[in-house]
């Protein structure tokens, strides 16, 4: 079973997405740490000539050990840098193959990002795309970095996911929309337990309703 979950920045998507592979038993995968891997590789270039192409080759020589470093590849500089290079077509072209391995290993897996049910898994069995609204997002993101200990500006993280927003709805390379067959979640109002039951309802329901189909055909 391959379960697509896409959704703007700080929407819960990633949480969900953990919380759908570890009650299936699936391997998950957060495709937004490869893009953010691929920013911080390339920030010493940012603002200059040579920022796209140095994206490019830091995208085709991406491998695992970059994506352990949590803390750095999750603050919100690495999530800006991560939606300047995810505008270049060649990045997206380098990323796609391993996120397509991933997604066709046997089993099936849960991947979350921006363009999983659109571009990536088209086929996905499950597709759901989570929203909540930027005040919620900001406040979610605002109280994991304050768990780490860090201080927050929330007017500037407001301003901070905004922009980046802005700049991955405007991404001509993207589709980063809900795909026709997504089912849409809200989880402004949720607590993380909610909307994991809510999405575990639907992921159980579209399964039945699939096998259901099978049994008929
Ligand atoms: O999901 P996350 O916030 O970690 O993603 C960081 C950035 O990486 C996004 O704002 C987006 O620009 C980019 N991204 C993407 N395609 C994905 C996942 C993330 O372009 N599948």
């Amino acid at each position: 079973m391959i379960i697509a979950v896409d959704g703007p920045a700080a929407s819960g998507k990633g949480t969900l997405a953990l919380g759908l592979a570890r009650h299936y038993g699936l391997p998950h995968l957060d495709t937004g740490l490869l893009y953010r891997a691929v920013g911080v590789a390339s920030q010493a270039y940012e603002n200059t000539d040579q920022f796209d192409s140095e994206a490019i080759a830091a995208a085709r020589a991406l491998d695992a050990t970059q994506l352990t470093d949590i803390e750095t590849l999750t603050s919100s500089e690495a999530g800006s840098l991560a939606s300047k290079v995810a505008v270049i077509a060649e990045v997206r072209r380098a990323l796609f193959d391993f996120q397509r391995s991933f997604a066709l290993q046997a089993g099936g897996a849960v991947l979350d990002g921006r363009d999983i049910g659109t571009k990536i898994c088209p086929d996905a069995d499950v597709k759901l795309f989570i929203q909540a609204d930027s005040k919620a997002r900001m406040e979610r993101r605002a109280r994991q970095f304050e768990a780490r200990g860090q201080t927050v500006d929330r007017y500037a993280l407001f301003h901070q996911i905004e922009e980046r927003d802005a700049r991955d709805m405007l991404n001509p390379n993207g589709g980063f929309y809900k795909a026709d067959d997504a089912h849409l979640l809200d989880t402004t109002q949720l607590s993380i337990e909610a909307a994991l039951r809510a999405a575990i309802a639907i992921v159980d329901k579209s399964m039945a309703l699939k096998a259901g189909e099978h049994s008929f055909s």
